[in-house]
């Protein structure tokens, strides 16, 4: 078999957990690829709101499906033990269906310190992080400073462990930061006995057990994290996560050969959203923009923090199918937009010189403020005016959602195969 993708195509918080949760049925296994607790996936289902956070969004499903951290991500074990106990508590038996990477990176304590000394040391220049340790603990990984979760069986850890704890310590008296020394005790102390929480579990060469699992002709459903935007490589640089969110991530963050990738699922927003700092260039200052936050709920399932809305940026999308590759997309929260009497998309660019692109620039990404230096050109759509939330078939679409959609397959080249018309796994219409 070959294996599946599912990630985001906008700035992440796309939906991404919600159809995880939804096709997870059909598939044997369920990998994270990368990110780590930055991400927040929520899952609604029998009146019940779940958000996973290292965890995959498979691990509700019916049936007999295995879960798996794989090597791309990066594992804080203190959060992850909370999220693990909540779910235990739930009912879920993580024990017997969650394999975690033993090369999976591992983020410190003193990874979060570095993350809010670097976002203080940027002062109004900040990215914005989610303040998990992100960035540090990949920067570790690239420099080949890192530890691993499968560090932790060695004898050895402890004195692994501190010398890479008081390598962080010079660097944070170097950018002058204050560690209080007994919070940051209480955190260490948390941080070890969750170290052992972690050694409960399958601790595993997941790229074995998965390509494995492929010649057997299992399953597989990749799923990302964060959202194309947001991608170290392709996204608006510097104001990024730090990491692979694309399609190519999949491969590198589970061991999975490029000939051994099946479809790709693109998600994205009727509309866009963005958390933290950077360039967003349809983004809406006006009441509509407080509208479709206040009716879409768009607060953050991480860091609770309002998450900007803007119209639909094509010039972004296409962007984003092209360097995935995605063979199918798939449209979320579309009933937010219910009740707006026009839709504006935004199809092309006016760059600064006046010249007008729909290739999406390089200089949507550093300036001095961290805006799109970029002017969006919009088509205006006419809105559809009808409840869509109880509708489960297309044919119960109102004609003028369902030409909404066909402009934005004729504008992006690819089918949109799914549809979610609420926040419950039951408000899905799959469409082919
Ligand atoms: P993820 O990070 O991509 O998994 O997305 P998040 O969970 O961070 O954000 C998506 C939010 O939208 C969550 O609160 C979901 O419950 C909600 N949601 C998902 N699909 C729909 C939908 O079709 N309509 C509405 N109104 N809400 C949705
Ligand atoms: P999910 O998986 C939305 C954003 C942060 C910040 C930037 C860098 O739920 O879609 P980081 O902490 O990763 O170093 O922050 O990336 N960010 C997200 N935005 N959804 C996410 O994940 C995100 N994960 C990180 O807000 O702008
Ligand atoms: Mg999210």
């Amino acid at each position: 078999m070959k294996a599946d993708i599912l990630l985001g195509l906008q700035w992440g918080d796309e939906g991404k957990g919600k159809i995880v949760d939804v096709l997870a049925p059909d598939y044997d296994i369920v990998a994270r690829f990368q990110g780590g607790p930055n991400a927040g996936h929520t899952l609604e289902f029998d009146g019940h709101k779940h958000v996973l956070r290292s965890i995959p969004s498979g691990v509700f499903a019916q049936g007999s499906i295995t879960n798996v951290i794989g090597n791309g991500v990066v594992l804080d074990p203190v959060l992850f033990m909370r999220e693990a106990a909540e779910l235990e508590a739930d009912g879920v038996d993580l024990h017997a269906i969650l394999k975690i990477s033993k090369k999976a990176h591992l983020i410190m304590p003193t990874h979060r310190l570095l993350d809010a000394a670097g976002e203080a040391a940027m002062g109004a220049g900040k990215i914005g992080t989610t303040g998990k340790g992100i960035g540090p603990t990949y920067s570790d990984k690239i420099s080949r400073h890192g530890l691993r979760v499968g560090d932790i069986l060695d004898d050895n850890f402890d004195a692994i462990y501190a010398a890479a704890r008081d390598n962080h310590f010079r660097t944070l008296a170097n950018m002058g930061a204050n560690v209080d020394a007994a919070a940051f005790a209480a955190s260490e102390a948390e941080w070890l006995e969750a170290l052992d929480y972690l050694r409960s579990f399958a601790l595993t060469d997941t790229e074995h057990f998965i390509n494995k699992a492929l010649s057997d002709d299992c399953s597989v459903l990749c799923e990302g994290a964060q959202g194309t935007m947001l991608d170290i490589d392709f996204g608006s640089y510097p104001f990024v996560t730090s990491s692979n969110t694309v399609a190519a991530g999949a491969c590198t963050g589970l061991g999975i050969a490029p000939g051994r990738i099946g479809r790709v699922y693109g998600i994205f927003k009727a509309y866009c959203t963005r958390v933290g700092s950077g360039p967003f260039p349809t983004e809406l200052f006006d009441a509509t923009g407080e509208e479709i936050r206040s009716i879409g709920h768009e607060y953050g399932a991480v860091t609770g923090r309002e998450r900007r809305c803007g119209w639909l940026d094509l010039v972004a999308l296409r962007y984003a199918v092209m360097i995935n590759g995605a063979t199918d997309l798939i449209m979320m929260k579309s009933d937010v937009l219910d009740s707006f009497e026009q839709i504006k998309v935004c199809t092309a660019y006016r760059l600064p010189d006046g010249t007008v692109t729909s290739d999406f620039p390089f200089c949507v990404g550093r300036n001095a403020a961290g805006v799109a230096d970029v002017e969006p050109i919009y088509e205006t759509l006419p809105g559809w005016l009808t409840d869509i939330t109880a509708a489960r078939r297309e044919e119960q679409l109102p004609e003028a959602f369902r030409s909404y959609i066909s402009y934005i397959e004729k504008q992006v080249g690819v089918p949109v195969t799914i549809l979610s018309v609420g926040p419950d796994r039951e408000q899905t219409i799959i469409r082919h």
